[in-house]
């Protein structure tokens, strides 16, 4: 596809989610393709997913502080993608606070996955939290990123049950069930210029 829309791909983990955005990505039709990953930890998987794919990756020191970003990797992490004609960047498990140029560079252009269906159960340990409270469902949110900790506007969330014998590992491997089919489901609608943000809310135009 001539015009897909190029985006990139922050995480710092095991990068599942990045590898159901590169799947997605493989076919012809779909309206995205990963211009680079980039990842805070040498050690991530998503960096063998992104050699396995062919997808260009960098590692960017974001500095000692966990859970924040220093000033130099948000203008590296942002210069990166500019360079690169990046549209949308799409945060994967990234287990920091994007601050500094790239979340200027980005606004309104960057978006993350949580596995809770927020405004329930922000921050870390999301899926734990949400058995230790006890709810009845549980799921995912792909959102816009904000100057908050998972508070941007809702693209879309997918909805599970919890069940009575579920343990915190039980109850993430089905929420990242659900990941692997919101995620590249949202940068879709994105890539389409499908979505409109309007306050709060989020239109997705033509949604049947
Ligand atoms: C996913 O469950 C994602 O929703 C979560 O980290 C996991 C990354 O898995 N993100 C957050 O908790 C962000 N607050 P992955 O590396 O296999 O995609």
């Amino acid at each position: 596809m001539a015009d897909a829309m190029k985006i990139a791909v922050i995480a710092s983990g095991r990068g599942s989610n990045f590898e159901a955005l590169a799947s997605a990505c493989r076919d012809e039709s779909y309206p995205a393709r990963i211009a680079i990953l980039l990842s805070d930890n040498p050690g991530a998987g998503a960096l063998a997913v992104a050699d396995a794919f062919g997808i260009e990756r960098a590692v960017v020191d974001c500095g000692p502080k966990k859970g924040s970003m220093s000033p130099e990797s948000s203008s590296l992490m942002a210069s990166l993608c500019v360079e690169r004609g990046v549209g949308l960047v799409c945060l994967a498990g990234f287990m920091r606070i994007v601050k500094g140029e790239l979340m200027r560079a980005f606004s309104g252009r960057m978006i993350n996955i949580h596995p809770a269906l927020l405004p329930s159960f922000r921050g870390l340990d999301a899926q734990r939290q949400a058995l230790d409270y006890g709810v009845r469902f549980a799921g995912c949110t792909v959102h816009f990123v904000d100057d908050g900790v998972d508070t941007g506007p809702i693209i879309l969330q997918r909805v599970v049950p919890v069940l009575p014998d579920d343990s915190v590992e039980s109850l993430s491997a089905r929420i990242l069930a659900e990941e692997h089919v919101a995620y590249p489901a949202a940068v879709r609608f994105v890539a389409e210029g499908r979505v409109r943000i309007d306050g709060r809310r989020v239109r997705i135009l033509d949604d049947n």
